[in-house]
């Protein structure tokens, strides 16, 4: 980890730089406090179990913006386009910083502020690639007074897991432009894992299924997706990246013998640990997702070198009479902290999580779908699984107290510079009714894929109109089988469905296609939407029937082309090997 103290990087202060004079009134009046974000009630299925007992301090990390608005932007734009000159030329970790920093007149206001509220430049640093500032140590009741926030201790129903959180949050008037995001504040969801475990099917007796369930193993899927024979060769170069979050491990003697069981041409097995945020991390216990995760992209990509990133964070349990400062507690904000800090990332990176995007608040997601931007900036495929609830789970209403019925999308699949993966199943192929997909209500609908998004539109006419966004992204790009995947998890066979399934399947694929690229010398595929929506879209199996049932209706269709329920459907490798950028000029070769 990097971090570089502000007191350095303030050199100029508010008085010597009059950057904005017209619109910032100095000094600033820190009083004229106005609401950033507020939630009508405590969200979801949280409850407060009161104060926090007095002494404890929370880490607040506070996004800024940058001084370039559309800097980062454009530059995911130029290096993941292959029609673009600067296809490839991937950015290092010191030139996104460059990118994405803020202007040093935010800097100096922001600091200004929070030593106004006695808070020493000693405990701020910058972190999140640079424009991101994280405050350690702050008293609640300081940040209750600096955010107009009554943080409080919240617990989830019937679960023994207890967050600091406040349901409102407000920053000085003079501060609004210049602040993103601050957390934690009001983000409490849980981040939903998108698994299921099928019932009835555990132990060790395969017999339990019936013929008609042939259950999936890296060999049907291997050569369903067409990748049997590629043998990779760039270990050296290559690496996918496993996100755990949750606190859950993969195991590495169940990867073993799911490895002797369904890979039995691979020798040795194993993963990287990377423990972020105390995750307590115990191979001793693996969980089911991680373990899932791990063995797929394994499956798909062995021998590649595997990392798994153990993450602990929100759901952690605080004990509230132990004292203990409650640290960020934000699993993606910690885990993207540790991964942007990094000199080198995994290329691919692969994570089975996240929420239903209406529970994040819309600054706080806009901030953490920047940072998973700026890893595509430096050349990181990211792919998130798009979620299991087909076009919504339960009654999808919207959270802004006016019970409107509407389609719910979930984040980070609906961020723009991630690729989500939806759900298919059976062989020929269909959707999964589990399949999340639809549109965005935060992000608008990226260039990448208008073409795409439209011509779904014109076969689905008027149907589900006003149930979801046509301005905004659409969601899943991509999809892979979902059900019946066998695993091992503490020496047992189970079977799982989600996609959660999917979304390794494919990264393992995508890893496999940087091992090619890596082996010719050409930059490896980055950001894959401009890609994916463009020349590789004919190098997926179009999946043209069954939906994603949810919220009370029957959901979107699978359609030729793209639709919100498959994306462009399920990866042929060999037919996206011929389609691989080859980028222009061609680089020379090294040695
Ligand atoms: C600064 O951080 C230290 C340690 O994290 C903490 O003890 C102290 O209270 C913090 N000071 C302020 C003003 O936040
Ligand atoms: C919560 O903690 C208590 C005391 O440690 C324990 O008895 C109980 O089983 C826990 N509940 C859950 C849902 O984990
Ligand atoms: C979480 O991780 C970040 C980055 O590695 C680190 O700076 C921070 O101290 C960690 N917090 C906890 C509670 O471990
Ligand atoms: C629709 O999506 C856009 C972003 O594309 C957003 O600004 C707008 O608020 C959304 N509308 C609703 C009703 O959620």
């Amino acid at each position: 980890m990097h971090y570089f103290r502000l007191s350095v990087l303030c050199a100029l202060t508010v008085t010597t730089t009059p950057l904005d004079s017209a619109a910032t009134p100095f000094p600033p009046n820190w009083n004229d406090m106005h609401t950033k974000h507020r939630w009508n009630t405590i969200p979801g299925k949280w409850e407060s179990i009161g104060q926090p007992p007095v002494g404890t301090t929370i880490d607040l990390r506070i996004a800024l913006r940058p001084h370039r608005e559309h800097a980062l932007t454009d530059t995911i734009h130029e290096v993941s386009n292959p029609k673009h000159p600067k296809y490839g030329s991937y950015l290092s970790k010191e030139q996104v910083a460059k990118l994405v920093a803020p202007h040093p007149y935010t800097l100096g206001l922001v600091e200004t502020w929070l030593r106004h509220h006695g808070i020493s430049s000693f405990n701020v640093s910058t972190s999140h690639g640079g424009n991101w500032l994280t405050v350690t140590g702050v008293p609640v009741s300081t940040a209750n007074e600096l955010l107009g926030a009554s943080y409080q201790l919240y617990r989830y129903a019937g679960t023994n897991e207890t967050i600091l959180r406040t349901v409102g949050y407000a920053l000085p008037a003079a501060l609004h432009v210049h602040v993103q995001t601050v957390a934690p504040t009001t983000y409490f969801g849980l981040p939903l894992t998108p698994r299921k475990r099928a019932r009835g099917h555990r132990g060790r007796a395969a017999a339990a299924l019936s013929t008609r369930d042939v259950p999936v193993t890296p060999a049907l899927l291997r050569s369903l997706y067409n990748s049997v024979t590629y043998q990779p060769v760039a270990m050296q170069q290559n690496m996918i990246g496993v996100a755990g979050f949750h606190g859950e491990y993969a195991g590495d003697e169940d990867l073993e013998e799911f490895m002797r069981l369904f890979r039995s041409d691979a020798k040795d097995p194993n993963f990287l640990v990377i423990d972020i945020n105390n995750s307590g991390y115990n191979p001793q216990y693996p969980g089911s997702e991680a373990n899932l995760d791990m063995q797929y992209t394994q499956g798909m990509a062995w021998p590649t070198p595997h990392v798994f990133y153990s993450i602990g964070g929100l759901a952690e349990e605080f004990i509230p009479d132990s004292f203990q400062p409650v640290n960020g507690n934000e699993p993606f904000l910690g885990w993207l902290e540790a991964i942007i800090g990094l000199e080198d990332v995994p290329q691919t990176i692969v994570a089975s999580y996240g929420g239903d995007e209406q529970t994040f608040p819309p600054e706080y997601a806009k901030s953490v779908c920047e940072l998973f931007g700026q890893l595509g900036a430096r050349g990181v495929s990211i792919l998130f699984a798009s979620g299991d609830g087909g076009v919504g789970y339960g009654e999808c209403k919207k959270n802004d107290g006016s019970d409107v019925v509407e389609f719910q999308p979930i984040f980070p699949a609906t961020c723009p510079w991630v690729t989500s993966v939806g759900g298919t199943t059976k062989r020929p192929e269909v959707a999964a009714p589990l399949s999340s997909g639809g549109f965005s209500n935060v992000f608008k609908r990226p260039d990448y894929q208008t073409d795409a998004v439209l011509g779904f539109f014109q076969q689905l006419g008027n149907q589900h109109s006003g149930l979801y966004n046509a301005s905004s992204r659409g969601f899943p790009d991509v999809s892979a089988q979902a059900l019946g995947f066998v695993i091992i998890l503490n020496d047992d066979i189970e079977y799982m469905a989600g996609t959660s399934c999917s979304a390794p399947v494919v990264a393992g694929i995508i890893s496999l296609l940087n091992d090619y690229q890596l082996s010719q010398n050409r930059p490896v595929l980055g950001f894959l939407n401009p890609w994916l929506y463009g020349i590789a879209s004919q190098g997926f199996n179009d999946i043209t029937s069954g939906s994603n049932p949810g919220c009370g209706t029957d959901g979107f269709s699978a359609v030729p082309g793209w639709d919100p329920v498959t994306g462009f459907g399920t990866p042929d490798f060999q037919r996206l090997l011929e389609r691989l950028p080859i980028p222009i000029p061609a680089p020379t070769p090294t040695n």
